[in-house]
């Protein structure tokens, strides 16, 4: 029951999200780019992604098998814009690199700098913006860090296996991804159900900042026994004198299931 209210909200989540995405590439291919230009190299002109095979054979043989590298193609195709497309969508234009003879930081751009991605993805520099992000914009790690930019990693979205977002946090955040005695399931369906990685509002990117983050799996039940009651899993919660909880702050703090991320001691995710 649960887990198909929680699919029923997600397919919800997925369809606005597949608007909202609809809307922003229509208002893009209309608009034009305005905010964040792609990256310009001056007096460099656009060569195309076989020049850049001739030195990187390897990026370009992952990189034309991406998904990204379809979506990318698909949008320029229906902008007619179809210089730029590839590489240089993201390093700029090559041409002075390639006279070059290519090399480190010679006429290039090393894309790390999230504008490179921003052009595009205008949507995600608002999120980086919030209150409580990954300092992307800081210049203290880049999209890179969870984006494999010419691998097939690029998305981490529904179509990859959450177990390896979970690696991808579980490289800086050990604490939280380990493995403990007493696991909370909630982590198995990723570390993205409970925080938005990208920025939120909220404190510690939680999705929600109360308790609906955890009432969303764990369904508040009329106690068969008080009429005022209230059972989350079969424990009351509120409604009765002594267990009054639900007033005490979240559910994660005031002392009550502060291990949300798996305990080793209690198996009530206490402590
Ligand atoms: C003639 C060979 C050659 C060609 C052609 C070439 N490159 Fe390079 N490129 C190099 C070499 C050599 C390096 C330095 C590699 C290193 O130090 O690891 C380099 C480095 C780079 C870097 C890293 C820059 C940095 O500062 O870290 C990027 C990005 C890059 N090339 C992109 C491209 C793109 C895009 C194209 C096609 C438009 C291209 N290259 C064409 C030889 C070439
Ligand atoms: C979606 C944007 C994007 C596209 C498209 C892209 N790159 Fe990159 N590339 C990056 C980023 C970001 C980095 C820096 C990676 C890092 O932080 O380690 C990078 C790094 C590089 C480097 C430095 C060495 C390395 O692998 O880290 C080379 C060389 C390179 N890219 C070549 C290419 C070539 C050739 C293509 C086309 C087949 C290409 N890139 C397409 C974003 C992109
Ligand atoms: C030239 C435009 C362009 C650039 C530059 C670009 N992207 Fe994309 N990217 C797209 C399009 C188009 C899509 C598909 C629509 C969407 O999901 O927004 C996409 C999708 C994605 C996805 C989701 C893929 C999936 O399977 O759902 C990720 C992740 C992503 N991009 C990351 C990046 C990162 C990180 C950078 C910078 C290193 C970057 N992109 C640069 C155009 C671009
Ligand atoms: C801390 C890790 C992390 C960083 C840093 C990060 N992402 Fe993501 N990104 C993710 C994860 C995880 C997902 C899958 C989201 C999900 O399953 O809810 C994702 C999904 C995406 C998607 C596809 C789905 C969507 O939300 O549109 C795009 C596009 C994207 N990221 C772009 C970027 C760009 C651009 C940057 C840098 C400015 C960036 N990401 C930085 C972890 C990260
Ligand atoms: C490359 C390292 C790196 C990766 C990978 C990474 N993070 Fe982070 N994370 C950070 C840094 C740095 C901060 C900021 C810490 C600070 O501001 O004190 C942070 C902060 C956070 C915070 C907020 C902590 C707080 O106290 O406010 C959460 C939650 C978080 N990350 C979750 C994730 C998740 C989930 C993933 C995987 C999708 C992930 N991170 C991947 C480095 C990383
Ligand atoms: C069931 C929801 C949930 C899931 C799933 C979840 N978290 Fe959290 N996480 C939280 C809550 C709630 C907090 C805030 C705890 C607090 O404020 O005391 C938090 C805090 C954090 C913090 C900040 C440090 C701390 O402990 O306060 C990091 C880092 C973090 N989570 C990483 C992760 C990673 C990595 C994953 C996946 C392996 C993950 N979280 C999965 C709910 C979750
Ligand atoms: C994605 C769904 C999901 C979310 C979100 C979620 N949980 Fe869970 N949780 C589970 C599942 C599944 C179990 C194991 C089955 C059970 O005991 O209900 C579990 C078990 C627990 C347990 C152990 C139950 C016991 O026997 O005492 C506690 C405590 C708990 N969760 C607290 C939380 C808290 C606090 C939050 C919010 C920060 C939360 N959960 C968010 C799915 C979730």
């Amino acid at each position: 029951m649960v887990k198909k209210a929680q699919r029923a909200t997600r397919v919800t989540a997925t369809v606005i999200a597949g608007v909202a995405a609809a809307v922003w590439m229509i208002s893009c291919a209309t608009v034009d780019r305005v905010v964040v230009a792609p990256p310009m190299i001056p007096g460099a002109k656009y060569v195309g992604m076989d020049q850049c095979a001739i030195c990187h054979e390897k990026q370009v043989k992952d990189f034309k098998l991406t998904e990204h590298a379809k979506l990318q193609l698909r949008e320029a195709t229906e902008k007619e814009e179809v210089q730029g497309l590839g590489c240089e969508a993201c390093h700029g234009p090559g041409s002075l690199h390639v006279d070059a003879g290519g090399g480190k930081g010679k006429f290039i751009v090393s894309g790390k700098d999230p504008d490179a991605c921003f052009q595009c993805h205008l949507d995600k520099k608002a999120m980086f913006s919030l209150e409580s992000h990954h300092p992307v914009k800081e210049g203290k790690m880049s999209c890179t860090a969870c984006h494999n930019p010419h691998g097939e990693n690029i998305h981490m979205t529904a179509a990859m296996p959450v177990g390896r977002v979970n690696e991808t946090c579980a490289q800086c955040h050990r604490e939280q991804s380990r493995p403990h005695v007493f696991e909370h399931e909630a982590l198995r369906e990723g570390c993205t159900t409970c925080h938005n990685v990208h920025g939120s509002i909220n404190p510690k990117m939680l999705v929600e900042r109360d308790n609906n983050l955890c009432l969303k799996c764990h369904a508040q039940v009329a106690s068969p026994v008080l009429p005022t009651g209230t059972l989350i899993g079969r424990m009351p919660h509120a409604g009765f004198a002594v267990t009054e909880f639900l007033k005490q702050g979240t559910c994660f703090s005031a002392g009550c299931h502060t291990a949300v991320h798996g305990s080793d001691v209690n198996s009530h995710l206490r402590y």
